[in-house]
């Protein structure tokens, strides 16, 4: 049997930093709000020079030394993204140029905040069917650039960011199961409704969204998802070392863990420092927690993505 395993993990964050205070002195909101709310201290934003391909490219080039993986090793690359460069050629075309690298297939995962999950779930199957032996699979936002920050309710929840991991062949897991799920006719509850048009965006091009309502489906289906990925790998509640949830929100992530019965010292946390990045945050998390030394070679993770479509998942592997 081939199996694909998570050689290397790296992460990317911008530079310029923005409080919730920043945010309080241009807006009618407040830092106890957003912390009471969200959990949220501060989020990283990139600069107008600054495309979704360059946070990739940092995340990757890091991923990639801790791998010990070349360029030219590398035949799969899966970037997941809601915020591309271009309408086409996808991000991950553009990162495979940027990285000088030249063999096997390159392309983007629309999943919103799953983006990471669908990802590394897609690229898993392709190892394990024989096709590809080196993927880079990459999770990379620049989320400022679709929110409008005259709104309260949305702009104080995201950040950008980018995280990637090198997944390799090997003959033991490595990733043990993989679910995905999608229900389209929860689309409005989440959505940047705008779309190009002769030449002309049509429909607004700012994220909107009914946040009690988000709220309350992820926690329902990220506590489902867990139990499933968990059951397809004949693994219980008890065998995770560490939870590692998409980045939302403090309170669904309390939520959820309590739901499944995970102590929160098992739950890896970032939303604070990271805000909501989504297609990059479980992949961000993972790698701030490998670096700090507290997820470890033998782990084993639960990573679970949920986000507009709507788009849900979860991946159980053994670091
Ligand atoms: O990756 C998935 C993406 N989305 C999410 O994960 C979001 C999920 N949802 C949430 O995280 C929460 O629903 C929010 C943080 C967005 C909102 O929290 P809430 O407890 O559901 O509050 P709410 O929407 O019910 O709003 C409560 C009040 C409202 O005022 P009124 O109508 O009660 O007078 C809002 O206008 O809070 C007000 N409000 C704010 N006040 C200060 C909304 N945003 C803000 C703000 N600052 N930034």
């Amino acid at each position: 049997m081939i199996y694909s395993r998570i050689a290397g993990t790296g992460s990317y964050l911008p530079a310029r930093i923005v409080t919730n205070d920043e945010l309080a002195s241009r807006l009618d909101t407040s830092d106890q709000w957003v912390r009471e709310r969200t959990g949220i201290a501060q989020r990283h934003i990139a600069d107008d020079s600054q495309a979704c391909s360059d946070l990739a490219l940092e995340a990757s080039r890091r991923a990639m030394e801790a791998a010990g993986v070349s360029a030219a090793e590398l035949d799969l690359i899966v970037v997941a993204t809601s915020t591309p460069d271009f309408i086409f050629p996808s991000t991950a075309c553009i990162l495979q140029a940027k990285l000088g690298a030249k063999n096997g297939a390159a392309f983007d995962i629309q999943a919103v905040c799953s983006g990471f999950v669908y990802a590394l779930a897609t690229a898993d199957k392709f190892i394990r069917s024989g096709q590809y032996r080196c993927a880079l699979v990459v999770g990379s936002e620049v989320f400022s650039r679709i929110l409008d920050w005259n709104d309260r309710g949305t702009c104080v929840l995201f950040g950008d960011g980018a995280g990637a991991v090198v997944l390799r062949a090997g003959d033991a897991p490595g990733i043990h199961s993989s679910i995905l799920r999608a229900d389209g006719s929860y689309a409005d509850i989440l959505s940047v409704p705008g779309n190009v048009s002769h030449g002309k965006i049509t429909g607004s091009p700012f994220l909107q969204m009914v946040g009690n309502q988000v709220f309350k489906f992820a926690v329902k289906v990220l506590d489902e998802v867990a139990r499933e990925a968990l059951s397809a790998a004949g693994a219980e509640i008890s065998d995770i070392d560490w939870l590692i949830p998409h980045q939302a929100n403090v309170r669904i992530l309390e939520a959820t863990s309590k739901k499944l019965g995970i102590p929160a010292e098992k739950v890896v946390l970032t939303v604070d420092h990271h805000g909501n990045t989504s297609a990059a945050s479980v992949p961000l998390a993972l790698d701030e927690y490998v670096r700090a030394g507290k997820i470890k070679p033998g782990h084993r993770l639960l990573m679970e993505g949920v986000g507009g479509g709507f788009t849900w998942g979860a991946v159980y592997a053994t670091l």
